[in-house]
């Protein structure tokens, strides 16, 4: 529990050692001034929407939600109540604390993935939400209306996800309950991020730059800027627009569709004036689904990419961030494949 970032009022002048990455690991971002994410307002014709999001989805992986349905009170609970629960003193969250990975809610600090040993600057609540039933028994009791507010936002933010997966869908000429199912439907997972405030943010990160692992992600990027999307070798700094969610392709929407939409690298930058929060979700597919290229997207010119493989097996071999890796995971989901 002394790990987590948080707990600690004022950090001092300069980070602990195994915070600070290698220089040639923290390139800063430089395409900022010239290149944005495509922001998408949701109201307009379906038609116009979905081609927006596919011509995003092809350049970028990545792009930005406006009038995406739903309600601003949503998004406002939500950040709210996991203010409140970061603010909580420390006792009240130490039951949560843990840094067994294999307990699917938690309280923990650093990253998940299997790095080298580096450290990175962030706190996290991880909540799963199962599918279909959604039991939310294993989630913080306090802040009193976490469990309620939290769950309103998942089932809201799930709700999302499906509908611009159809919007995919109907405008790459897959039938539109696509993604309905297994691959959709193992759980809900939610990373409720705090970036503390970091006395030396040209030295770490964040999170280290990585590909999202699922079918697709809807982040709620909060108001403070951090997230940094890979683009052409250099990295975007993602402004966040008010009331918006970013959204981002995971590997299985990659190999489903052989390489046309690609899960795109990213990370997240620290900052020494102000905390940061971002609530990213994922959707997350059932451990035993088969995923491979849908035949619509494999043809006599356009060999399969990727194998088809169990979900579960995919995850467990691409597991890590080799931060020498960065902006060639591409590269890595291939031969990671081979391995399996
Ligand atoms: C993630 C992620 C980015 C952010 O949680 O996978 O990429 O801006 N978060 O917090
Ligand atoms: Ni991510």
């Amino acid at each position: 529990m002394e790990n987590m970032l948080h707990l600690v009022p004022s950090h001092a002048a300069s980070i602990p050692d195994s915070f600070v990455l290698p220089a040639d690991h923290l390139r800063p971002a430089t395409a900022a001034a010239a290149v944005s994410l495509p922001v998408i307002d949701m109201s307009r014709g379906r038609d116009e929407v979905r081609r927006a999001m596919l011509d995003a989805g092809k350049e970028h992986g990545f792009f930005q939600v406006v009038n995406h349905g739903v309600p601003e009170q949503v998004l406002r609970d939500m950040e709210a109540v996991c203010q409140e629960f970061f603010g909580m003193p420390a006792a009240d969250k130490a039951e949560f604390y843990s840094e067994d990975k294999s307990r699917r809610n938690r309280l923990f600090s650093g990253t998940t993935y299997e790095t080298l040993g580096e450290r990175y600057w962030r706190d996290c609540l991880r909540l799963v939400y199962p599918l279909p039933d959604g039991d939310t028994k294993e989630w913080p009791h306090k802040p009193q209306k976490l469990r309620e507010v939290v769950e309103n936002f998942t089932v809201r933010a799930r709700g999302l996800a499906m509908e611009i997966l159809r919007l995919l869908c109907e405008v790459m000429g897959l039938r539109p309950d696509y993604f309905e199912g297994d691959i959709s439907g193992g759980r809900v997972a939610l990373d409720i991020n705090h970036y503390p405030p970091c006395p030396n943010p040209s030295r770490t990160l964040g999170l280290p730059p990585h590909c999202d692992r699922d079918l697709i992600t809807i982040l709620l990027p909060g108001t403070v800027p951090g997230l940094e999307v890979a683009y052409k070798g250099d990295w975007i700094r993602v402004q966040p627009v008010p009331n918006s969610f970013v959204v981002n392709f995971g590997l299985q929407l990659e190999v489903v569709t052989n390489g046309m939409l690609k899960s795109v690298e990213h990370r997240a930058a620290t900052n020494s004036a102000a905390p940061r929060m971002s609530v990213a979700t994922f959707i997350v597919p059932a451990d035993d689904c088969v995923v491979g290229p849908a035949e619509e997207f494999v043809g006599e010119d356009n060999p399969p990419r990727y194998r088809t493989l169990r979900v579960g097996d995919f995850k467990r071999m691409h597991n890590v961030v080799n931060l020498g890796s960065s902006l060639n995971q591409i590269t890595n989901l291939k031969s990671n494949q081979k391995e399996i």
